[in-house]
C-alpha cells in the first residue's frame, strides 16, 4: 500500500463482512423455514427473510467491490484517490441505505413499505433481488455516481493501467445495467426482460470483469509476474465473457413469451459461457507457475486460486448443466437453480471479495501479512466455508433432480408440496452444511483477531535470525 487516501477502503471491507455474517443468519432461518414452515412465523416471513438474504448478499458484495476499486485505483495510478471525504461520505451514506432497507423489511409489511415509498408513482419493487424501496434504489444511483465520479477523477490524473481501465470501465458498466431496475412495466414478458438485463448482466457479464481485473491486479502484486502477461490474459477473458454473455442472456428467454429464435441463440452461446471461467483457471495457475517470488501472505494466495476454481464449478459447470433449452424445460425454477445460484455467487464473487479482503486488509493494518497463526485460522475457514457451499450445493442439486422426476417429467406429476416431501433429506443437508459454513465464516472472522502485533513480532524475529 502506497498511498494514504487507499485507506479509505478498510471500512468498506468490514462493514461487508459484517453485513456477509446477517447474510448468512438469514440463509439458516430461510433453511429451517424449509423443514418447519411456521418457524418464526408470522414474525419472520419466508418472503422477508428471502429477501433480507439475497439482498444483503448483494450489498455486501457491492461493499467490498467499492472498497477494492478505492483500494486499487490509487495504487494503479500512483496519485492519491481524488476525494477521499466523498468516498468516506458515500460510505456512510451507503451503509445506511442498506440498513435502512433491511429494517424496513423486517419492521413494515411489504405492500405498505410500496405504498409509502411512490412505488404507485414509478413501480421498481418485487422483483427479486431489486425488491428495494424506490428512494434506495435511487440512493445507489447517486452512491454509484460518487464512486464513479471519484475514481474516474482518480485515474484522468494519475498513470493509465489496462487493470484501471477494466476495472472502472467495469463499475461504469455496474451502474448503467442497474438502470433497467426503473423499467417495470405491467406486461410481464417485458418486465422480466428488464429484470434480466440487471441481473444477468452483472453476473454473467459485467462482474466477470471485475472479477478479472480484481484477480489480475492481486497476482500482479503477489507472484511479481510481469503485468504484459497478465494484461494479456484479461483481454482475452473480457473478450470470451463478453461475446459469449451477451447473446447468452437469451437463455432466460426460452419459454417466457420472447420470438422462439431464443430457444437457438440462447442454447448456443450460453454453452460457451464456460470457456472465460476456464480461462481464469489456465490463466491464475500459469501466474502461479511463473511467479518470480513467495509472497508472505500465504492465505491471500488461497483465496486467490480457489476463486477461479470454484467459479468455474458454480457458473461454468453447473451453469451449463442448466442452460440448454430441452434440460430447463424440466428444470427451470428448481432447487437445482438455487444449487447453481449459491455455488456460483459464492465461488466466484464472495470468493473474490475475500481474496482481496485477504490481500488487503493486513496492508491496511500496516504489515505485509498476518502472522501464521492467524493465517492458519483464515485458511482454516477458508477450507470450512468451500466444502460447506459444496454441500449444500449437492442437496441443492439433490432436491433439484427430485422435482424434476416427480413432479415435472413425470407421466403422473405429483403436487408441489408433496415433491417437497419428498426431498425433505435434502434440506436437512442444506441446513447442516448452511450450519457448517457459517462455522467456518466465525472461524475466518476469528483470524481477524488473532493478527496480534505480539505474535507477528516474534515470527519476525525468528525469521530474521535464521
Ligand atoms: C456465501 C454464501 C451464500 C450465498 C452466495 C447465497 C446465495 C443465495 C442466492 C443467490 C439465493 C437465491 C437463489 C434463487 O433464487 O435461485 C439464495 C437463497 C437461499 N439461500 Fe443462500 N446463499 C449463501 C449461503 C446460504 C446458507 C449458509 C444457507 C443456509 C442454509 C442458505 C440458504 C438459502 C435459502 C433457504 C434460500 C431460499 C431458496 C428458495 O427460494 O427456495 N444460503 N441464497
Ligand atoms: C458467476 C456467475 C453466475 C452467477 C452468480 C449466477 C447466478 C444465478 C442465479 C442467482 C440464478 C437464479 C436467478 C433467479 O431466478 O432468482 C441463475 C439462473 C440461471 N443461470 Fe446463472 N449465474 C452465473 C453464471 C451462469 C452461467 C455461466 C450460466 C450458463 C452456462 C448460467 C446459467 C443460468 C441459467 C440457465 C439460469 C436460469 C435457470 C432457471 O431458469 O431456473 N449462469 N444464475
Ligand atoms: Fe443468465
Amino acid at each position: 500500500m502506497n498511498y494514504q487516501s487507499q485507506r479509505v477502503a478498510k471500512p468498506y471491507f468490514i462493514a461487508a463482512l459484517g453485513l456477509f455474517v446477517g447474510q448468512i443468519v438469514f440463509g439458516l432461518i430461510a433453511g429451517l423455514q424449509y423443514l418447519n414452515g411456521t418457524f418464526l412465523f408470522p414474525a419472520l416471513p419466508f418472503d422477508v427473510v428471502h429477501m433480507s438474504h439475497t439482498n444483503l448478499l448483494i450489498v455486501w458484495l457491492l461493499m467490498a467491490f467499492m472498497g477494492a476499486a478505492y483500494f486499487i485505483v490509487p495504487e494503479e495510478a500512483q496519485t492519491e484517490l481524488y476525494s477521499p471525504k466523498l468516498a468516506l461520505i458515500t460510505f456512510w451514506v451507503f451503509l445506511a441505505a442498506g440498513a435502512v432497507t433491511i429494517l424496513s423489511y423486517l419492521f413494515v409489511p411489504y405492500t405498505q413499505l410500496a405504498a409509502m415509498t411512490g412505488n404507485a408513482v414509478l413501480p421498481t419493487m418485487g422483483r427479486g433481488y431489486l425488491e428495494q424501496p424506490l428512494p434506495i434504489k435511487v440512493g445507489i444511483v447517486l452512491v454509484a455516481l460518487s464512486l464513479l465520479f471519484n475514481v474516474t477523477m482518480t485515474l484522468i490524473k494519475g498513470r493509465k493501467t489496462s487493470i484501471n481501465f477494466i476495472l472502472v470501465g467495469s463499475l461504469w458498466g455496474l451502474a448503467l445495467l442497474f438502470l433497467p431496475a426503473f423499467y417495470f412495466p405491467q406486461d410481464t414478458v417485458k418486465a422480466s426482460f428488464g429484470w434480466w438485463w440487471v441481473v444477468h448482466g452483472w453476473v454473467e457479464g459485467d462482474w466477470e470483469l471485475i472479477l478479472g481485473a480484481l484477480l489480475g491486479f492481486i497476482l500482479i502484486k503477489m507472484t511479481g509476474v510481469d503485468r504484459e502477461i497478465i494484461e494479456k490474459w484479461i483481454y482475452i477473458i473480457v473478450a470470451m465473457t463478453l461475446i459469449s454473455g451477451l447473446v447468452g442472456i437469451g437463455h432466460h428467454y426460452y419459454y417466457t413469451g420472447a420470438p422462439a429464435y431464443w430457444i437457438w441463440l440462447g442454447s448456443i452461446f450460453s454453452a460457451l459461457e464456460p470457456i472465460p471461467f476456464m480461462l481464469l483457471i489456465a490463466f491464475s495457475f500459469k501466474t502461479l507457475l511463473q511467479r518470480r517470488r513467495e509472497y508472505p501472505n500465504k492465505a491471500a494466495m488461497l483465496w486467490a486460486m480457489g476463486t477461479p476454481i470454484m467459479a468455474f464449478l458454480g457458473a461454468g459447470l453447473w451453469g451449463f448443466m442448466i442452460t440448454l433449452a430441452p434440460v430447463q424445460y424440466y428444470i427451470h425454477g428448481t432447487n437445482f437453480t438455487a444449487a447453481h445460484g449459491h455455488l456460483a455467487f459464492f465461488g466466484a464473487y464472495a470468493m473474490i471479495a475475500l481474496a482481496i479482503i485477504s490481500y488487503a486488509m493486513p496492508l491496511l493494518r500496516g504489515r505485509i501479512a498476518n502472522s501464521m497463526v492467524a493465517q492458519r485460522w483464515e485458511m482454516t475457514g477458508f477450507w470450512v466455508m468451500t466444502t460447506s457451499m459444496i454441500g449444500i450445493t449437492l442437496a441443492l442439486t439433490g432436491a433439484g433432480i427430485v422435482t424434476a422426476f416427480l413432479q415435472r417429467a413425470a407421466e403422473d406429476p405429483m403436487g408441489f408440496m408433496q415433491v417437497q416431501d419428498k426431498a425433505r433429506v435434502f434440506f436437512w443437508i442444506r441446513e447442516f452444511f448452511g450450519a457448517s459454513f457459517f462455522l467456518g465464516l466465525l472461524i475466518y472472522l476469528r483470524s481477524f483477531f488473532f493478527a496480534g502485533e505480539y505474535e507477528y513480532a516474534n515470527e519476525m524475529k525468528q525469521a530474521l535470525s535464521k
